[in-house]
């Protein structure tokens, strides 16, 4: 089967875009690129400076220099790749909920998205890539062949992370889950937009693999775009 060579998939937190892009760049045999994971990068390197999330200016200097280094994962999870900056090995803080806080507000400086953006960019143009993030395919390969946007509803989102913390030991209500994605959607919402020619998949009621099916069967049917990519951002 021809195959796109960029496929992006952008969605709201808790879509499950990671699960789906690593499962699809596994079954396709891509690269699966979280994007989510720069910004997350860059807000341990802000926290860890001591830097205000609000402080536009030093953190685009900071962006515009940090050495961010992503490598496929080392462990079975292919979700989580190992992060290293500046050498040091940072994967297992990306999680962590003093990143979760703050990394919204120092992904919404406009100079430091277009340094990412252009960063971002540069790997996608290598090609054999699923690219998963939240303006993949409207603004940073806007001209990629596959985009797919993914739809959850809160309640569902809500439920899934409220698993995903129990099955780590939290102690967790559902309520407190779904008021924190929620509050996560009110501050990602300027950026998380589909593209206009988004493949939109309503995933409440299909698996992971379900979705990947999914996908391949629009690919099969050549509902894509070959087009030529190239240039920059
Ligand atoms: O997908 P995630 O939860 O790891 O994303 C972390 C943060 O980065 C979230 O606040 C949204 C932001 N983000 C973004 O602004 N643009 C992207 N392409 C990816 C993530």
């Amino acid at each position: 089967m021809n195959t796109p060579d960029i496929i992006t998939i952008d969605g709201p937190a808790g879509a499950g875009k990671s699960t789906l892009g690593a499962l699809l760049a596994h079954r396709l045999g891509y690269l699966y690129f979280d994007t989510g994971i720069m910004y997350r990068a860059l807000t341990f390197a802000v926290l860890d400076r001591k830097l205000e999330p609000q402080d536009s200016t030093a953190i685009t200097e900071l962006a515009r220099t940090l050495d961010i280094c992503i490598r496929p994962s080392a462990s079975p999870d292919e979700r989580h790749p190992t992060v290293l900056i500046a050498g040091r090995d940072i994967t297992h803080d990306l999680r962590r909920l003093r990143i979760e806080r703050n990394v919204s507000h120092v992904a919404c400086h406009q100079p430091v998205r277009a340094i990412m953006r252009s960063r971002q960019r540069e790997i996608g143009l290598r090609g054999k890539i699923v690219m998963v993030g939240r303006d993949i395919g409207n603004v940073v390969m806007p001209d990629a062949p596959l985009k797919i946007y993914l739809e959850t509803s809160l309640e569902e989102r809500a439920r899934r992370r409220t698993d995903e913390l129990r099955a780590d030991g939290r102690a967790i209500q559902i309520g407190d889950v779904a008021s924190d994605v929620e509050r996560r959607d009110s501050l990602d919402r300027h950026v998380t937009i589909p593209a206009p020619d988004a493949l939109i998949i309503n995933n409440d009621d299909l698996s992971p693999e379900e979705e990947v099916e999914v996908i391949l069967a629009h690919v099969a049917q050549n509902q894509w775009r070959p087009s030529v990519v190239s240039g920059r951002l």
